[in-house]
């Protein structure tokens, strides 16, 4: 089966570990194991507890106490109504293989995490691309969802809040998007590996499992969490959807490693502290962000509500490409063109890490958006 080359992750790949300032990371930054120790009071008790751990596979489907905590993130969801898998990827990725048959239509949005057009794509989906425009304030256009959405449309794949570009949909628009779904039929797999993170209240956004019969959420431990490491997600989905997965599942994931599940399940315990600090970094960093685009004649955006990356927009005679990596060669600050997600003509910048790593790499993207700018007026004189 072949399937598209996975732009971001292949940027990545390529080129994050030899930079010296990374600002293409979209968790809010990563915790150490101590950090989470401290966070959640378990620092002097965490061995009493992992050391008469078995290792079996453990619960197939996650731990009870995981699940329990995992259907907590939501209004309506029971443990029942949530599978454990390795990472959100992992949850897409099921998820798309359970639905999609060759021949199905599925409407993506784009920009997005390409798992949700590539996969179906691979699949032989009929796959038809909803672009997300600045000028929509990067959210679906709602007429253009109706016009898509034929009678018999298998799946809606949505991303909430967005990456990359930090657009929000709210529970109004949420409803319309599921009122046009019931009405093709179809599934809506909204990814909600960011939720937690939005700029303003509790941080956290209606889900798609919550307003919709055909609703799926998938979501992690990864972003609002920082703790990719993990490699812990899940899916949240009515009962029959589930069984359906849990039979492709058992092909590919067994179970996920107990000790992730038992650390997700102290994150998860003690997440009012964890989501306080990542809150304040996502809102700080924000702020810096936002100081800077005003002030950098060059650069253009529609400003985040939610999650932990922008799109910029540069006026600059460069490919995202070429900008890139010259902006990476000249000065070590790593961004992502947005050539790896189908979006030329923009930079991916993720701002959740250090506040210290953000302002310097600020700074010097500054210094060479004045030197390029420059360089492009000498060029055109
Ligand atoms: C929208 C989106 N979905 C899913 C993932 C995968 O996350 P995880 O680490 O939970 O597998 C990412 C990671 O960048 C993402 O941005």
């Amino acid at each position: 089966m072949k399937i598209r080359d996975f732009g971001v992750e292949m940027w990545m790949n390529a080129y994050e570990n030899h930079c010296e300032l990374n600002l293409a990371e979209t968790c809010v930054q990563s915790l150490t194991v101590a950090e989470l120790l401290a966070l959640s009071g378990k620092t002097n008790v965490i061995l009493e507890e992992l050391l008469p751990l078995k290792l079996t596979y453990g619960a197939i489907e996650g731990s009870p106490r995981l699940r329990g905590l995992i259907a907590g993130l939501y209004d309506k969801q029971a443990p029942e109504n949530v599978v454990v898998t390795h990472g959100a990827i992992g949850a897409n990725a099921l998820v798309h293989e359970t639905l999609v048959e060759p021949g199905d239509r599925v409407i993506s949005v784009l920009p997005t995490y390409q798992q949700h057009y590539s996969i179906p794509e691979s699949y032989g989906a009929d796959v038809q691309i909803l672009k997300l425009r600045a000028e929509n304030g990067f959210l679906p256009d709602l007429a253009e969802l109706r016009r898509l959405s034929l009678p018999g449309t298998k799946l809606i794949a949505i991303n909430n809040p967005n990456n990359p570009t930090g657009s929000l949909m709210d529970r109004a628009f949420l409803e319309q998007v599921a009122e046009i779904a019931r009405a093709a039929g179809a599934w809506v797999l909204c990814d909600e590996v960011y939720r937690g993170t939005d700029q303003d209240g509790d941080g956290f956004t209606a889900s798609i499992a919550d307003l919709y019969e055909k609703g799926i959420s998938t979501g992690s431990m990864s972003k609002t969490y920082s703790l990719a490491g993990l490699r812990l997600g899940w899916i949240a989905a009515p009962k029959d959807l589930l069984h359906a997965v849990s039979i492709h599942r058992d092909y590919n994931t067994i179970s996920v490693s107990m000790l992730d599940d038992h650390f997700a399940a102290i994150a998860l315990d003690h997440r009012a502290r964890i989501l306080a600090r990542s809150q304040a970094l996502t809102r700080g960093n924000l702020a810096i962000l936002d100081a800077w685009v005003e002030q950098e004649p060059r650069i253009s955006w529609v400003k985040p509500q939610s999650g932990t990356t922008a799109l910029l927009k540069y006026d600059l005679p460069l490919s995202s490409r070429d900008f890139c990596i010259r902006l990476l060669e000249k000065t070590g600050v790593m961004l992502t063109p947005g050539s790896a997600m189908d979006m030329e003509g923009y930079l991916r910048i993720g701002y959740a890490n250090d506040p210290a790593i953000l302002r310097e790499g600020l700074a010097r993207m500054s210094k060479f958006l004045a030197e390029e700018g420059a360089a492009a007026h000498r060029h055109s004189a």
